[in-house]
């Protein structure tokens, strides 16, 4: 591996999106790289309150939402003790759970898409992931998967929506194709067979 990257992994809610980050992790270290894990909404200020309203403790307007996601980034991008920016500095490969297509995909659906990436922008300017991975698995088994591990269902966890968060990712995959690397793989199938295509894409890019 020539160096250290930066790796998100973007789908719908229950699409294996941790599941997948264990795996990559275990080989990027059996490739000889250290590896930080992260994920957004973060453990932080405002990732805490996103978190309050995903779970029903705390209401706010979804223009509220997509502007704490803005927030939240950027402090998960340049927090001095933990940012992303200092971890790749200290010569580790970050891999997310969910970066900027997140908002590009579920706020769009409440605040105009051209809002949501001009609102991103400081962070794609800051830091664009060497590769975003989308895993994709249909509304149906995701809510299929969310039922089977949870009890509670979250804010933007309906079929209708799920169908519509696909949907919007997939038209702003198209759009910015030309700035970005994207690789799309097929969440259905057996974890281990997904992280091998991951690996493999992976290599390709950046062995
Ligand atoms: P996410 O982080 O995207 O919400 P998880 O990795 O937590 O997804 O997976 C959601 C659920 O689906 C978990 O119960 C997990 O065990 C299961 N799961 C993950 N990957 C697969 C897969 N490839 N096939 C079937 N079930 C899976
Ligand atoms: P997450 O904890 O990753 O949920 P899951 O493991 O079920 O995928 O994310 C929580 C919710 O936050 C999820 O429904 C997607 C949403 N979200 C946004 O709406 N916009 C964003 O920018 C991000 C990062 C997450």
């Amino acid at each position: 591996m020539k160096k250290n990257l930066f790796i998100a992994l973007e789908g719908i809610d229950g699409s294996g999106k941790s599941t997948q980050l264990k795996l990559l992790k275990e080989k990027f270290e059996q490739a000889g790289q250290k590896v930080y894990t992260t994920c957004e909404p973060t453990d932080g200020p405002t990732g805490k309150i996103i978190r309050d309203i995903f779970t029903h403790k705390m209401e706010a307007d979804h223009r509220t939402i997509a502007a704490l996601f803005v927030a939240d980034r950027l402090e998960h991008i340049l927090n001095k003790t933990n940012g992303i920016l200092k971890m790749l500095g200290d010569g580790y490969t970050v891999i997310t759970d969910r970066y900027y297509f997140s908002s590009y995909a579920y706020q769009s659906a409440h605040v105009d898409l051209d809002w949501v990436i001009q609102a991103n922008s400081l962070s794609a300017g800051l830091l664009r992931p060497d590769l975003n991975i989308y895993i994709d698995i249909t509304p149906a088994q995701s809510i299929e998967r969310i039922r089977k591990g949870r009890s509670t269902i979250e804010l933007y966890e309906t079929l209708e929506n799920l169908q519509n968060v696909r949907n919007k990712y997939f038209e702003v995959m198209d759009l910015l194709k030309g700035e970005e690397n994207i690789f799309v793989t097929n969440g259905n199938r057996p974890p281990e067979e997904i992280s091998n295509d991951i690996w493999t894409e992976i290599i390709k890019k950046a062995g």
